[in-house]
């Protein structure tokens, strides 16, 4: 990830300012002053970039994992305008700019489903397209069909934007975050296909799996009449897992197809992986037949009282706070100035939490960079973390 490395350095002469295309809207300090966090703005994209100092007193500039856009080049551009704005003395530099440029249009923001309009009737979903094999393969053979693929480690995402960019393809969108937030934002009754293809078992750490109760019911209302989740997995036990979970307590009829060792058109690399040690392969597909209400959600992530106070930095929330269902825990102060802090929190359902940054001054309080998904477990966390942090 592109980073900068530079010494002979002084924070102090370091202030908000533009640098070049690049507006540094604010610098916020850690207690520690071990770490500052560098709000930028370039091109309309808010994010962060963090800057920090090593044992042997040089620098580092550096992406921020949590704001961090999907395109690579915008986090280089803007650690390049800051360094040749403040003539820093550099000693190590990864950020020159990728020859192919990532499909802008092909990528797309979480938030800007909400409203969406899907270019074609048909629609399809990866979740977890790893190396995009599959999604690549089903896109070029079925050109009048939307596929969406989410994929939640950005890397895949960023090299599926260059395949896309090499091979001319316009009916793939590619989503960086948690597959199963993205569910909770899309209409009901509009996706034919669902694919979840080797989903990494979390044998150890189940609660971290695709495949849960709560995804099978969104991807139950995301799916038209007709439509399938089709599962395909090496693991036994995400098989087994899976059968109960389709077959589970709350689900009330369902329609399954089950075949093992059944070969697809296209293989992806961790099937091909999975045959060479000749392992069975296993497909549950569950098929919606009952058209699904349409979700009501009215949610608004604005903060109406929250403003800046000082007690939040002499006496700020502690641990982790438990509420029915969702939880609250800070998990950094940033000082930017004597009226305005950075906060970083964790916050919302306790197998798919948040990470955000909230930016209070005496006017306004917002989430930096991103709001959160709109779901209702995130709204009552917005809910309880605004009353948190009114102290
Ligand atoms: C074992 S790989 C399989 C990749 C691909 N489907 C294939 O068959 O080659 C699992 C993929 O799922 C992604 N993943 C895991 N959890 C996810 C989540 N909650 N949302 C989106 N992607 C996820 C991982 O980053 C990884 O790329």
């Amino acid at each position: 990830m592109p980073h900068i490395k530079f010494k002979n350095f002084s924070i102090t002469d370091f202030k908000p300012d533009r640098f070049r295309a690049t507006e540094v809207l604010f610098i916020a300090n850690d207690s520690t002053l071990r770490s500052t966090m560098v709000g930028v703005k370039l091109k309309g994209v808010e994010f962060l970039l963090e800057l920090k100092r090593d044992r042997r007193g040089s620098w580092i500039l550096k992406y921020d994992k949590v704001t961090r856009p999907l395109d690579v080049n915008l986090l280089k551009e803007a650690i390049g305008d800051i360094a040749d704005g403040l003539n820093l003395d550099i000693i190590y530099s990864n950020i020159r700019l990728s020859k192919v440029p990532i499909a802008n249009s092909a990528e797309k923001s979480i938030e800007s489903f909400e409203n969406i309009k899907f270019p074609y009737d048909k629609l399809s979903i990866e979740v977890g397209f790893g190396s995009g094999k599959h999604i690549l393969y089903q896109a070029d053979h079925n050109r009048d069909e939307l596929f969406i693929g989410i994929e939640i480690h950005t890397p895949s995402a960023q090299q599926l934007l260059r395949q896309i960019e090499l091979k001319g393809i316009d009916n793939i969108w590619v989503v960086n975050y948690d597959a199963r937030l993205l569910l909770e934002m899309l209409s009901s009754n509009i996706a034919d296909r669902l694919f979840v293809h080797f989903p990494v078992p979390w044998d150890k750490k189940p609660h971290r799996r695709v495949i849960s109760p709560q995804f099978l019911k969104e991807a139950m209302r995301v799916l038209k009449v007709g439509g399938r989740l089709e599962l395909r997995t090496d693991s036994p036990k995400y098989f087994w897992y899976s059968l109960e979970t389709f077959l589970g307590e709350g689900v009330e009829q369902s329609e399954l197809l089950i075949r093992k060792n059944v070969d697809l058109d296209v293989i992806s690399k961790y099937e091909a992986r999975w045959r060479r040690e000749s392992r069975d392969i296993y497909d549950i597909s569950i098929i919606s037949r009952e058209e699904s209400p349409e979700r009501d959600i009215e949610i608004d992530f604005t903060f109406n009282s929250l403003r800046f106070n000082s007690k939040l930095i002499d006496n700020p929330p502690k641990g982790s706070h438990i509420f029915d269902g969702f939880f609250i825990s800070l998990k950094k102060i940033y000082i930017v100035n004597k009226s305005s802090i950075l906060l970083k929190l964790s916050f919302g359902s306790f197998d798919k939490p948040e990470q955000k940054y909230i930016f209070i001054d005496r006017d306004r309080s917002y989430y930096f960079g991103m709001e959160p998904i709109k779901s209702y477990t995130n709204y009552k966390a917005h809910m309880a973390i605004e009353e948190m942090l009114n102290v």
